[in-house]
Formats: C-alpha cells, structure tokens, sequence
C-alpha cells in the first residue's frame, strides 16, 4: 500500500516537473528569439536584462508564461528583421514595431505566427513584396504596413484572412490592380502607391482619400473610361460607338428633356432637404445636464480599446441620435446611453472639464465639456470634421462630438494613464517611478510625431495649447496628444493665465496660434521633461 502511493507520488512528481520543463523550455526559446532579434537589429540598443526572465523586458509582454505582445514603437530600430527571431514567438498575438527604420523583407517565418491578432508594422523602410502568407494567419485581424518600401501587387488570397478588419498598405509602391475583396473590412487605406485598374464594388464605400496617388478609377474616384483598356472595368459601347457619334435630332430632344427633368428633382430635392433643415433648427434644443458624478472603480478597458494604433476614420458624419460619429470601431452608444454612463471628473482644462465615461458593457470613453465656444453652429461642424478626419498613433481619437446652443460635447479615447503632468508633477509616488530617461525620450518623441502630423495637414494647422496636462499617457507610456486644433474655436478670455509659460512671447492671442508658436511650447516641454525629476516645476508654469 505504502509503496503503490509513494510511487504514484513520484509519477505524479514526474509530469510536473515534465510540465515545468516543457513551459520553461517554451519561455526559453522564446527567449533566445528575442536575444536573435536583438542582436540583429541595429540603432539605438534594447536594453534588456539579460538576467532576468524574458517577461520583464521593455516592450514584452507575457500571458501564461509566452510571449504573446512584443511592443517597440518608435524604438529607433535599424536593419533588418532576421529569420528564426520574431517568427520563432510562436504565441504572439500582437507585433508593434511601427515607426522605426526597418528595412530588408518581411521575414518568411512570420508564418509561424497562428496566433497572430495583430500586426503594425507602419512607418519602416520594408521592401519586397507582402507575403501571401500574413492573409491564410487564421487570426489576423489587423494588418497595417503602411509608409513601407513594398513593391509588387497587393495578393489576391486577401479573402483568406475572414476575420480581418483593417488593410493598411497607405505610402508604398505597389503595382497591379486592386484584388476583388469580398470580406468585409472596416478600415482600408491603399493610396499613394502605384495601383491601377478599376476599384472593386465591395471597396466603393470607402472614402477618395483611401485610393488617392493611384491609377486607380471607379466609384469613389472618377469613373473608368470606357475606352481604356482596363480589364477589370466592364465593356464600354465601343463596338457601336460609330454609330453614336452622329446623334439624331430625337436624340438630341431626349437628351434636353431628360437634363430639365433631373434639374427639377435637384431642385425639388433641394427644396426638401432645406425645408427639414429648417424644422430641425426649430425644435427647442435639448438642456442637458452634467454627467452625474459617481464614482466608478477604474473598469479596465480592453487592451485593444486602449489604442495602440489609431482605429482609422469611419465614414465621417454618421449621425447616431444627437452624437456625430467619426469613428465607430470603439463600440456604439448614444447621446442618452453616455449621459446615463457614470461619469467621474478628471480635470479641469483650459477649453473646459473632462470626466471619464464608464457604460455598463464595458466600454470607457472620456468627455470633454467645452466652455466658451465662440463660433457659430456650422464653423463649429467644420472644425470637428477636421479634427474627426485626423488620425495618428500619437493623436487622441476623437470618437465623436455633440452639438447644441447650451452644450458641446467631444467624446475622446480614455488614456488610462492620465496626462504627463500629472505623472511628472502629482505626488503618487508609483507612476513617478516609471519614467525613466528612456520612456521620456519616447514621450518627447511620441508628441513631437504628433505635433509633426498636425503641422503636416495644412501650413495653418496648429495644435495651439501644447503643454504637459495634454499629453496624455497610453498603457504602454506612449505619448497621446490631446486638445489639438480647438484654440480657433474657444474664447480666447477663457485661457487661465497658467498656460502663458508654454505661450510663445509673441502670442498675444490665444486664437491667433501659429506653428512657430507650437515649436516654442514644445521646447518647454522638453525642458519640463527633463527638469522635472522629482515633482514640482511650477516655476516653468508660472
Ligand atoms: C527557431 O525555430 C526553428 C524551428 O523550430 C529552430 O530550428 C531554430 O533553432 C529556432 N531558433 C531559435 C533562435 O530558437
Ligand atoms: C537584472 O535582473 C536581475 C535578476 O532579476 C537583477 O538582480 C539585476 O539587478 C538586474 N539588473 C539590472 C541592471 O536591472
Ligand atoms: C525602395 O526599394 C527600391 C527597390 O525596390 C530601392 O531601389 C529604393 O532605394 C528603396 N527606397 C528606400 C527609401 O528604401
Ligand atoms: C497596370 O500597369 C501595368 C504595368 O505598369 C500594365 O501592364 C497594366 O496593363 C496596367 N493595367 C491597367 C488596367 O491599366
Ligand atoms: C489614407 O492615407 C493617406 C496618407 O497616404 C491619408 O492622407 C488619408 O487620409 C488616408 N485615408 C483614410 C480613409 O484613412
């Protein structure tokens, strides 16, 4: 009896420590892959510590004892990515390395990658065509390479990857035709490429701005002419276009009538809409009150709202009730369901109070009540459909807004970390820790990118009110800018005078920004950042 139990004791012993070995030996080749990478890729180095587990290395992140999340954005990363390092993560589920200087192919391993949700590899110089292979990845939702070196066609084995949501090949060199595309994506960007052809049926709903700097033709762009040679547009009237070159007088009378009938619709069309729009003007605008201040335990937002990557612009100007949707992928609510949300404040700002948002099925977005908004109602569309229309890893999304006479609502992503100032300057001891020189040379970097993006839309384009309470902070410690182009559009009287040592000395009015203004406050940043070691710099605000 005794010896049956101390044996299958010893068995028992046995498969565990065959488990422990197996789990450690996956870590471990795991490991090795990452020191494979490391040592491949040139720049600035990855400091990892050799000694310890994989798991505690900057930019990895572990589930279950795997790597399952290798984050290095904007890392300042060179050369090319070896064969036998990231492909060998076999449990990745999501690979960030944009905006870094990679160049060379994407490796042929990565098709080791089943696991694979999520891959951003924007803003590199990888050449070589895109492997067939990423779209057959059995769970690849997201695949983003844009502002690569990649040549050759887009693959035509897309529809294998069901569940993708976002195809971004923006700013490289691709040839060839658009492929037919029947999955149905949320996000698709190809300009600035060299495709031709007509653009298929499944993408027409697209906005131009995806298929501009192509070749391209078909609804959204101009249509195909017929004549061209285009294989994929459908037969013109060639054959009998001798014919139709002399038009008959009957025709001719056809022709006019049917211009002074489609004329009369216009108009009538017009007419209608006008009318509506009058009536809407009319109804007596909703009071709505604050958001109710409860306070809510800190609902953790899944990773993926959290934003690693800028949820590219739905269709702009989707009215859902009284909210005006930019962007539908964080989940949809409307005016009533975010009022009734608990809300909790998080601040006071110079444009007005933000509160955080948290609806019952999870989802957390952060409101922005804005005070002293100067222009009319249609100046005021206009600017939100340009900041709607922004998207960059360093911008806050802006999810939608709100409009009416007694409020004005923006509702942005919720950045769980809060504002930098409030990193560098609150005194809870905890965060202060994280931000070594490292992450606060990303930060700089990160907002630098931003303001970069902003200043790159148009030469008028500021953000106007840079300074460290509105760059806020992802999950990762990346820079996310906030409260970008609004100055336009808030009473200048309304800045409290604690934003004058960001101001530039020139500007007098808060409305009348300039880029050169935004350069100043941003090296005020970058002096806050590197001064502000252990709290207080109220100095620099003063
Ligand atoms: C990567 O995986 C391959 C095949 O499993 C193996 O031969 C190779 O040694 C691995 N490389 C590393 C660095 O672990
Ligand atoms: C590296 O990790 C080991 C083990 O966790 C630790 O003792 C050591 O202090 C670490 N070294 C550095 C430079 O952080
Ligand atoms: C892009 O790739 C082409 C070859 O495909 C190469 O000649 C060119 O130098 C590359 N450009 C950059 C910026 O890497
Ligand atoms: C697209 O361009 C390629 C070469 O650049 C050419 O061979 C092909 O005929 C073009 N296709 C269309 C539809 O214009
Ligand atoms: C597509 O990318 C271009 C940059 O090449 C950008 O200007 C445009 O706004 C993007 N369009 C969409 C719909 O994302």
């Amino acid at each position: 009896m005794k010896s049956k139990s101390k044996l299958s004791l010893s068995v028992f012993f046995f498969i565990f420590f065959l488990y422990l070995a197996a789990v450690t030996s996956d870590l471990e080749s795991d490991r090795q892959a990452l020191v494979v990478l490391r040592n491949s890729v040139r720049g600035r180095p990855l400091l990892w510590n050799m000694s310890a587990s994989p798991c505690t290395w900057h930019g990895v992140h572990c589930d279950a004892g795997r790597v399952t999340e290798l984050r290095l954005p904007g890392s300042g990363l060179f050369g090319s990515l070896p064969v036998g390092g990231i492909g060998n993560l076999t449990e990745l589920q999501t690979l960030s390395l944009r905006f870094n200087s990679l160049s060379g192919p994407i490796p042929s391993d990565f098709s080791n990658l089943v696991l694979l949700r999520y891959l951003y590899l924007q803003g590199n110089s990888f050449s070589g065509e895109i492997p067939s292979f990423l779209f057959t990845l059995p769970n690849i939702i997201r695949i983003n390479l844009g502002e690569n070196n990649l040549s050759g066609p887009i693959p035509d084995n897309v529809n294998s990857a069901t569940r993708l949501a976002t195809l971004y090949l923006e700013r490289n060199q691709l040839t060839g035709p658009i492929p037919e595309i029947t999955i149905t994506l949320q996000q698709f960007n190809v300009s600035s490429n060299q495709l031709n052809g007509s653009i298929p049926d499944s993408l027409s709903g697209f906005p131009q701005a995806a298929f501009q700097g192509n070749s391209l033709c078909g609804k959204p762009l101009n249509p195909c002419d017929a004549t061209a040679e285009s294989p994929n547009s459908p037969p013109g009237p060639s054959p009998g276009k001798k014919d139709s070159d002399k038009l008959s007088a009957g025709a001719i009378a056809g022709i006019v009538i049917a211009c002074v009938v489609v004329l009369l619709v216009l108009l009538f069309i017009l007419f209608c809409l006008c009318r509506k729009r009058k009536k809407e003007e009319n109804v007596p605008s909703r009071n709505i009150e604050a958001p109710v201040v409860a306070p809510t335990s800190a609902a953790a937002i899944p990773r993926e709202t959290a934003g690693n990557v800028p949820p590219a612009k739905a269709e702009s100007g989707a009215v859902n009730k009284d909210l005006t949707f930019f962007v539908k992928s964080f989940g949809e609510f409307d005016l009533d369901g975010l009022l009734k949300a608990s809300a909790e404040v998080l601040g006071k700002g110079t444009v007005g109070s933000s509160y955080k948002a948290s609806f019952d099925h999870g989802l957390v977005v952060a409101v922005k009540r804005l005070r002293d908004v100067v222009v009319p109602e249609k100046d005021f569309r206009e600017r939100l459909q340009v900041l709607g229309s922004m998207s960059h890893a360093n911008l806050v999304t802006l999810i939608a807004y709100y409009f009416s006479r007694d409020e004005k609502l923006l509702v942005f992503e919720y950045m769980s970390r809060g504002s930098l100032s409030a990193l560098l300057h609150g005194n809870k001891g905890s965060g202060r820790t994280q931000l070594n020189w490292e992450t606060r040379a990303g930060i700089a970097l990160g907002a630098a990118r931003a303001i970069s993006y902003l200043h790159s839309r148009d030469s008028t384009t500021s953000h106007g009110n840079i300074k460290s309470s509105n760059i806020l902070l992802s999950d990762s410690y990346e820079a996310k800018v906030s409260d970008y182009g609004l100055a336009p559009i808030i009473s200048s009287t309304s800045a409290p005078n604690r934003i004058d040592g960001y101001r530039a000395p020139e500007v007098t009015d808060a409305r009348k920004i300039s880029q050169k203004a935004d350069v100043y406050s941003f090296g005020v940043l970058i002096l806050e950042l590197l001064t502000a070691l252990q709290g207080n710099l109220q100095h620099i605000s003063n």
